[in-house]
This record gives C-alpha cells, sequence and structure tokens, in this order.
C-alpha cells in the first residue's frame, strides 16, 4: 500500500536531518504504529507522505503509494489520491478544524470534494458518520461551531471526517494524546472498531506505546529522526531488543491510568 525507502527528510536551515533514512512499508490491512519520543520525526513522516511539509524541507528517497512515486506525480493527481485514498487524523484537533464553520458543514465540504451527493442525502451521510463515532443527537451536533464542542468531541469529528470517505489508508497522528484517559479509552475502542469493520489500513503516531499495542499488529521504533527497532507487537513486547524500547515498555508501566485498565481488562 504504501511504501518508504530511505527516506531522509530535513527542514530549511537545520543542519540536521529529522528525519534518517527511515524504510518502512504498510500493507494493504495491516495496522503499524510508531512510536518515539517528542521531535523524533514521526510527524515528519506522516508530512512528508501527506506533501505537506513546509516550503524548503527537503526529502530525499522514495514514498511510494500503490505503485506510483508521491514526489513525481502532480498536485491534482495528489489530491485525488488522497480524497479517496490516504486520510489523516491530525495531532491537534481544534488547529484542524475551522472555527467559523459548523462542523457539518465541514464534513460535508470533506464529502462533497470526493463524490456528488444530494443535499438530503449529504446530511443523512453525516448525522451517521457522527453517530457511529459516538457523537451524541447528531442532527443537533452537526449544527455546532467547533468551540461549542468538548476536545473529545472535536477529536470525534475530525475521526469521523478523515473516515467518511472510506480511505484505504489511515494516518493518525497521535489521535488520543490530547485527551483524558476515558475519553482516550473510547476513541481507541471506536478505532478498534472501524478497523475491524472495513478494509483498512492504518499507519498510527504515538509516543504511547500502550496505544500501539492494543491497536496495531507491527510497531517501529524511532529514535532521533531513525528506526531504532521494528516487528510484529506480540515479538516486541516479548522481547524488546533496544534500550530506548524497554525503556517506553518500562515507562507504560508505571502509568497508573493505563495499569488500572489493564487490570479491568484481566
Ligand atoms: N516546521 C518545522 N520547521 C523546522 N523544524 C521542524 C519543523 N517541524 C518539525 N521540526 C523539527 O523536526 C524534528 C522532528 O519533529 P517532529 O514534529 O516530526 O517530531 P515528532 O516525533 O512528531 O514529535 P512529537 O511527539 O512531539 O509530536 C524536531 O527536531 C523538530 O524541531
Ligand atoms: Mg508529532
Amino acid at each position: 500500500m504504501i511504501e518508504l525507502k530511505d527516506v531522509s527528510i530535513t527542514y530549511g536551515a537545520a543542519t540536521r536531518s529529522a528525519v534518517s533514512n527511515v524504510s518502512l512499508s504498510v500493507a494493504a490491512g495491516e495496522r503499524v504504529g510508531i512510536v518515539g519520543e517528542s521531535g523524533s520525526g514521526k510527524s515528519t513522516l506522516t508530512s512528508a507522505i501527506l506533501r505537506s511539509l513546509p516550503k524548503g524541507a527537503r526529502v530525499d528517497g522514495r514514498i511510494v503509494y500503490d505503485g506510483r512515486d508521491l514526489a513525481t506525480i502532480q498536485e491534482s493527481e495528489f489530491r485525488a489520491l488522497r480524497s479517496v485514498g490516504i486520510a489523516r487524523i491530525p495531532q491537534d484537533p481544534l488547529a484542524s478544524l475551522n472555527p467559523v464553520i459548523r462542523v457539518g458543514n465541514q464534513l460535508r465540504d470533506v464529502l462533497r470534494a470526493h463524490r456528488k451527493v444530494s443535499r438530503t442525502e449529504c446530511v443523512e451521510l453525516i448525522e451517521q458518520a457522527l453517530g457511529e463515532v459516538g457523537i451524541p443527537e447528531p442532527h443537533l451536533k452537526r449544527k455546532a461551531f467547533p468551540h461549542e464542542l468538548s476536545g473529545g468531541m472535536r477529536q470525534r469529528v475530525l475521526i469521523a471526517m478523515s473516515l467518511i470517505n472510506e480511505p484505504r489508508l489511515l494516518i493518525a497522528d497521535e489521535p488520543t494524546t490530547a485527551l483524558d484517559v476515558t475519553v482516550q479509552a473510547q476513541i481507541i475502542d471506536l478505532l478498534q472498531r472501524e478497523l475491524d469493520s472495513r478494509e483498512m489500513s492504518l499507519l498510527l503516531i504515538t509516543h504511547d506505546i500502550g496505544v500501539v499495542v492494543e491497536l496495531c499488529t507491527r510497531i517501529i521504533v524511532m529514535r532521533h529522526g531513525r528506526v531504532v527497532e521494528e516487528g510484529l507487537t506480540a515479538e516486541i513486547m516479548a522481547n524488546p531488543q533496544h534500550p530506548y524500547t524497554r525503556e517506553l515498555f518500562a515507562a507504560a508501566e508505571r502509568q497508573p491510568a493505563r495499569a488500572s485498565r489493564k487490570a479491568e481488562d484481566s
């Protein structure tokens, strides 16, 4: 589905690359998690895939989606490919929604950019999408402005927006970081359900290894812009090789919220 070959990314005047020689792939239907501390280059990687790096950033190596080199295709072709193929749940919900447009209308714009739908059908699809992500009273909430919703609801609106065109690849950049643990758990369950109910690949970015363990079949560990460890989730959990990976697991164990969730599960 998507393959990165020896990708290095350098921002404008920076002397060090934000990402160095990263190779990774996500197959159709596969769920891959990238973990790594703040500043390890995770968001930079997703921006490179989505061609949304700031001007002056240099990308070396190849990023191939469905056999096509994303660096070489035209902007129009990329946009078409994006609207049907690749969706992103961005890291910052508030900054990613337009504050002066009702959320339902923002969903409508995303929907209409991709297919022709009648007014009534549009309203139905939007209310359905909001309902699916667990927003109560979608017929009312679709008329709300972003600031009239809670943080968890805004994040759900963004998830609804990213799923409404049934993408083949979902890139989720810290979809739960800004949320409190109970909402976090709801969002993870929601993503789990969505992944189970449709054939979709996932590239999940987070610094929280616990979230990856719950959602992903494969883990990639990044540090200082490089991949330091990679493998099946179960294998890495059973036998983490890199000291940094072991640290991540140890830190997750110390989190009381997650530990108590685990206790509830067992
Ligand atoms: N727009 C930018 N201009 C210049 N440097 C940037 C820019 N965005 C990120 N960087 C740098 O690139 C490196 C990687 O940042 P990135 O945002 O990819 O990290 P991250 O792994 O997503 O971190 P976090 O977990 O905090 O989201 C950092 O050193 C950061 O300072
Ligand atoms: Mg980031």
